[in-house]
């Protein structure tokens, strides 16, 4: 069973410059809606209650966001704007909030490493919230959850991207297992690779299952591109050995770490909200 769920929070956003220089990217809003809020709906739906937050200097406002703000909610007490509260109380309510600072931004593997502290030894979930996730009638994690339980192995989501977008995603390489048309047991993976050179043009997106055997392995990866500690590093680790599965989600996925994306999410949303 997956009880915990690991949101990376710690980058910079620099994409989203000036609007990140004192706001999380995580805070940003979908409609009226911090993008890290539907990650904790995602994991609440897929049956977690635990949240383990890594965050960074600047972050302070995710943690005020998961608490009462009790001058606040006693000033609309009563009135017609109460329920605009409602959802974010009911999350409040049902799950656990804890969080961890990392110092130096050294990469996404080296944030799931600060993370170890929160999830222990034990498989976990993993949101990256700026990935953010549509589906029509099971989320993503949900997806996922059971197709852990029936490998019991790392699971990655993985979504086909057109050819030449290749170069902003990981990549696998892998075989369909067991005569399914979603699940593929990943036997390589291509960080951000030019389209010649790309497996496939399956990209790894912001979700994963991850078991706990990979805190180890991500202590002993070395600095890979630019630097940073790449989390797809460490998992090739674990996908030499057959530990990966590799999972064609059901659903839409926005890149709200790019305006692009972000834009797009907007006008979906807003549109559904009308519907
Ligand atoms: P990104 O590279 O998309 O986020 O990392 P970023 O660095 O914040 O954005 P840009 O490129 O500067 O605009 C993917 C996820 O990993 C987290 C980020 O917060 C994001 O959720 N992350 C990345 C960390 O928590 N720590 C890191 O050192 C790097």
């Amino acid at each position: 069973m997956i009880k915990k769920c690991l949101f990376p929070a710690a980058g910079y956003g620099t994409r989203f410059l000036p609007a990140t220089k004192a706001t999380p990217k995580e805070m940003l809003p979908v409609l009226t809606k911090p993008l890290i809020q539907y990650g904790v709906e995602e994991a609440v739906e897929a049956g977690i209650h635990t949240m383990a937050i890594v965050t960074g200097r600047g972050k302070r406002a995710i943690e005020d966001h998961f608490d009462i703000s009790y001058e606040l909610e006693h000033q609309i007490k009563g009135g017609s704007k109460e329920h605009l509260l409602s959802e974010i109380r009911g999350l409040i309510d049902r799950c656990t909030f804890s969080y961890t600072r990392q110092i130096e931004m050294k990469g996404l593997g080296h944030a799931i490493l600060t993370g170890e502290t929160l999830i222990g030894p034990e498989p976990f979930a993993v949101v990256l919230a700026d990935d953010l996730c549509d589906c029509e009638e099971q989320g993503v994690l949900s997806q996922m959850v059971e197709v852990f339980e029936k490998y019991q192995c790392s699971v990655i989501a993985i979504q086909e991207v057109p050819k030449d977008q290749v170069y902003k995603y990981g990549v696998i390489d892998g075989n369909l297992v067991d005569g399914s048309e979603d699940t593929y047991r990943i036997s390589g993976m291509v960080e951000k690779p030019e389209p010649e050179d790309a497996p496939s043009n399956l990209a790894i997106i912001g979700r994963y299952i991850l078991t706990p055997d990979i805190f180890d392995i991500i202590r002993k990866t070395k600095p890979g591109k630019g630097g940073e500690i790449q989390l797809t590093d460490a998992i090739l680790q674990q996908a030499k050995e057959g530990r990966v599965i590799g999972y064609k989600f059901k659903g839409r996925r926005f890149d709200c770490g790019s305006v692009d994306g972000f834009v797009a999410a907007t006008n979906w949303f807003y549109d559904k909200s009308k519907d």
